[in-house]
C-alpha cells in the first residue's frame, strides 16, 4: 500500500497515529536544526518535519537530496504542530518523518508551481501537466467535474438518455468551417468532425428515444477568442413531443438547479424572455448583460433636420445615458471618443451632451442644438441632472454594435458587472434567415432545421427576412451560454427551407438526404438545445476565458503547444491517404 491517507486529510484527532503519505514536494525549509517539507497532492498540503539532531543520518541525507516536485513516500507519526496554520485544513498537525522514499526525482520545473506563478501563458500551456498541479487550474477542473455530475443527475431524473454519436461524420452546415479527416479506405473521400451532433440527435428522436443528451466534443474551424476553442464541449439535448415553452422550462430548471447545487445560489424568479428585436434595439446585441441599465434610445427623429450634416446623412442615431457623466473630464471623454473609433467598435466619432447639475446642457455640437432640443432628448432618454448623454450615428446595425460596446465598457469601468451576480434570460423570436450580401443569398440564422413561426410561413414568398424562428438562446451576464430551436419535422417545409437557403434539390439531397429520408418514416415534433459546457464552467468559476476550464486547451492560433499539434505527417502517411500537398497561402 502506497499511502494510508491523502495530504488533505489529517486533523487533530489523528495525533499519535502512524501514517504513510505520498505526494509532491512543494517546498523544503531548513531552519535552526529543523527541516520542514510541504507535501502536496490533489487533496491538500501536509507539513512534514524532521529534527536534524534526533533523525538518523541516512534519513537526513535523503531529505537533503530532495528538491521541489520530487515525488516521495513518507512514513511517520502525526504530531501536534507548534505553530498552527489556520489557512490550510491540515494546519494543526505535522508528520514526524521516520522513513522516506524517493519515488521519482524532478528536474527544476520551468516555472514555480504556486498559485501566483511566475510562469507566462505560453510556458504554462507547454507544461500544462505542471500547471494543473496549481490550485487555480486544479480547482477549475474539479468544478467542471462537479458541474458535469450535477447535469447528469438533473437530466437523468428528467428521463434523458445519454447516447454517444459518431465523431467521424459528414459535414453539417452550422456556420463555421469543418475540420476534415481523410479516409484511407475510401481514397479521395473525407469525413468531417461534427460542429455539433445536430442531425444525429434529430435522428434519435425519429428513432423514438424521446429525450437524448450528451456531454460531447464539437469541432469548429473558426477564429478564436476568449470564449471560443476549436474543440469545445456542449451539453447537447433533444426532446420529442415538445413546444418551445417545454424546452425553456426544462433548461431553465437545469440552470437553476446548477446555480443551487454548484454555487449555492437560489434563483426564485422566472428568467425574463426578451424578443431578439428588443435586445437589439435596447442593448445593441443579442446577448445582453441586463445586470445594469444604460439602455439604448433611438433619437434619430429628435436630432435630424437641424443642419448637422453628420446626423442628417445617416439612417440611425442612438444614445445611452451615463449616470453622473456630467462630471467626466475632457480627458475621460477623449478616451471614450478614441475607444468608439477602434475597428472592433467601428464608430466614426462620439457626440456628447452634459446635463449639468444646474439644469443647463453643454454638448459637443452646441452650434446645431439648443437647450430646448436637448431637454426633449434628455426627457426621452430619462436623463437626470448630473448625467451625460453619449450619441453614435451611422448605419443602424453597426451603430447599435458600437453603442453596445460602449455600454459594456462603461459597465466594466463603473463596476456594474460584478462576477458574483448573475442575470440569466432567454432571447426568443430570432429571425429565421439573414441575408448575406457577399454570397447574395439567405443563410439560416440558427441552422437549416429550425422551424419558423407557423403564422410567418407565408412570408417566405414576400419578406423572408421578417420570418421569426422558434429559436432561443440562454444568455447570462452578456455571454451566450446556449442556443436551440424547435425543428422542422415536415418534409415539405424542410424542402421549402432548403430552397430559400439556395440549395438545389440535388444539393439538399446530397447533403441531407439521410435526414429527409428519415422524415418519411414518422417524425415526431421535436426540438432541443445545446449549452456551451466550457462557457458555463467559466461563468460559474468567475473567469472570462474558457481555456482555464479545459484540461488541455489550444492557444489562439489553434495550436496545442504541449504536444506540438497540428504538425506535418510523413510522406508515407500522405501516400497511403492518396494526398498530394499543394502550396499553402
Ligand atoms: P450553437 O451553435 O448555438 O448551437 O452552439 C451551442 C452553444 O455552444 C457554445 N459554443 C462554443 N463554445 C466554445 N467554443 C466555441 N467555438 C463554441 N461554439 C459554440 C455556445 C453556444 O451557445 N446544434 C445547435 C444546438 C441546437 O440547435 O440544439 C448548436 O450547436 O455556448
Amino acid at each position: 500500500m502506497y499511502r494510508t491517507h491523502n495530504c488533505g486529510e489529517l486533523r487533530k484527532e489523528h495525533i499519535g497515529q502512524k501514517v504513510t503519505l505520498c505526494g509532491w514536494v512543494q517546498l523544503k525549509r531548513d531552519k535552526g536544526g529543523m527541516i520542514w517539507i510541504d507535501l502536496r497532492d490533489r487533496y491538500g498540503i501536509t507539513q512534514l518535519a524532521a529534527e536534524q539532531t534526533t533523525t538518523a543520518p541516512e534519513l537526513v541525507k535523503k531529505i537533503d537530496k530532495i528538491g521541489r516536485e520530487f515525488v516521495i513516500q513518507v512514513e511517520g507519526e502525526v504530531i501536534e504542530r507548534y505553530s498552527k496554520n489556520d489557512k490550510i485544513s491540515t494546519g494543526d498537525i505535522e508528520i514526524k518523518i521516520e522513513n522516506l522514499k524517493i519515488l521519482s526525482e524532478s528536474e527544476i520545473p520551468p516555472f514555480t508551481i504556486i498559485d501566483n506563478t511566475d510562469g507566462g501563458d505560453e510556458l504554462r500551456m507547454k507544461y500544462r501537466y505542471l500547471d494543473i498541479r496549481r490550485n487555480p487550474v486544479k480547482n477549475a477542473l474539479l468544478l467542471r467535474h462537479s458541474i458535469a455530475q450535477e447535469i447528469r443527475k438533473y437530466l437523468d431524473a428528467q428521463n434523458f438518455v445519454e447516447i454517444e454519436t459518431p465523431v467521424l461524420i459528414k459535414s453539417t452546415p452550422e456556420g463555421a468551417r469543418d475540420f476534415v479527416v481523410p479516409s484511407r479506405m475510401n481514397p479521395g473521400e473525407f469525413y468531417a468532425l461534427p460542429q455539433s451532433p445536430q442531425t444525429f440527435k434529430q435522428l434519435l428522436m425519429i428513432a423514438g428515444m424521446d429525450r437524448y443528451f450528451q456531454i460531447v466534443k464539437c469541432f469548429r474551424d473558426e477564429d478564436l477568442r476568449a470564449d471560443r476553442q476549436p474543440e469545445f464541449t456542449q451539453i447537447d439535448c433533444e426532446m420529442s413531443f415538445v413546444e418551445q415553452n417545454d424546452i425553456l422550462e426544462i433548461f431553465e430548471g437545469m440552470t437553476k438547479f446548477l446555480f443551487k447545487t454548484v454555487k449555492g445560489l437560489e434563483i426564485n424568479y422566472d428568467f425574463p424572455r426578451m424578443p431578439y428585436s428588443e435586445a437589439m434595439e435596447k442593448y445593441g446585441n443579442d446577448k445582453p448583460d441586463i445586470r445594469f441599465g444604460m439602455t439604448i434610445t433611438d433619437v434619430s427623429e429628435n436630432v435630424k433636420g437641424k443642419n448637422f450634416v453628420v446626423f442628417d446623412s445617416v439612417d440611425y442615431i442612438g444614445g445611452i445615458c451615463l449616470n453622473g457623466g456630467a462630471e467626466y473630464s475632457r480627458k475621460q471623454i477623449d478616451e471614450l471618443t478614441e475607444f468608439v473609433k477602434i475597428p472592433q467598435v467601428g464608430a466614426k466619432g462620439l457626440v456628447y451632451c452634459k446635463y449639468n447639475s444646474d439644469g443647463t446642457f453643454k454638448s459637443s455640437v452646441d452650434k446645431f442644438y439648443s437647450e430646448s432640443d436637448w431637454a426633449i432628448i434628455a426627457e426621452k432618454m430619462n436623463a437626470q441632472k448630473g448625467d451625460m448623454i453619449l450619441i453614435l450615428a451611422g448605419e443602424k446595425e453597426r451603430t447599435l454594435h458600437g453603442l453596445s460596446e460602449l455600454r459594456l465598457r462603461l459597465g466594466n469601468e463603473l463596476g456594474l458587472r460584478p462576477r458574483d451576480s448573475f442575470a440569466p434570460l432567454w432571447i426568443i423570436e430570432f429571425p429565421l434567415l439573414e441575408f448575406d450580401a457577399e454570397s447574395g443569398r439567405y443563410h439560416a440564422k440558427h441552422h437549416p432545421f429550425t422551424a419558423p413561426f407557423d403564422e410567418d410561413i407565408s412570408l417566405f414568398e414576400t419578406e423572408p427576412e421578417k420570418i421569426r424562428a422558434k429559436a432561443y438562446d440562454l444568455v447570462i451576464n452578456g455571454v451566450e451560454i446556449g442556443g436551440g430551436s424547435i425543428r422542422i419535422f415536415d418534409k415539405e417545409l424542410q424542402a421549402l427551407m432548403f430552397k430559400n437557403l439556395g440549395f438545389t434539390k440535388e444539393d439538399a439531397e446530397a447533403q441531407f438526404g439521410f435526414l429527409m429520408n428519415a422524415f418519411k418514416y414518422g417524425a415526431p415534433p421535436h426540438g432541443g438545445i445545446a449549452l456551451g459546457f466550457d462557457r458555463l464552467c467559466s461563468m460559474f468559476g468567475g473567469v472570462d476565458s474558457i481555456r482555464d476550464f479545459i484540461a488541455f486547451p489550444k492557444n489562439n492560433s489553434g495550436r496545442d503547444v504541449m504536444i506540438d499539434s497540428p504538425s506535418k505527417i510523413s510522406q508515407a502517411q500522405l501516400n497511403e491517404l492518396g494526398l498530394i500537398l499543394g502550396e499553402t497561402e
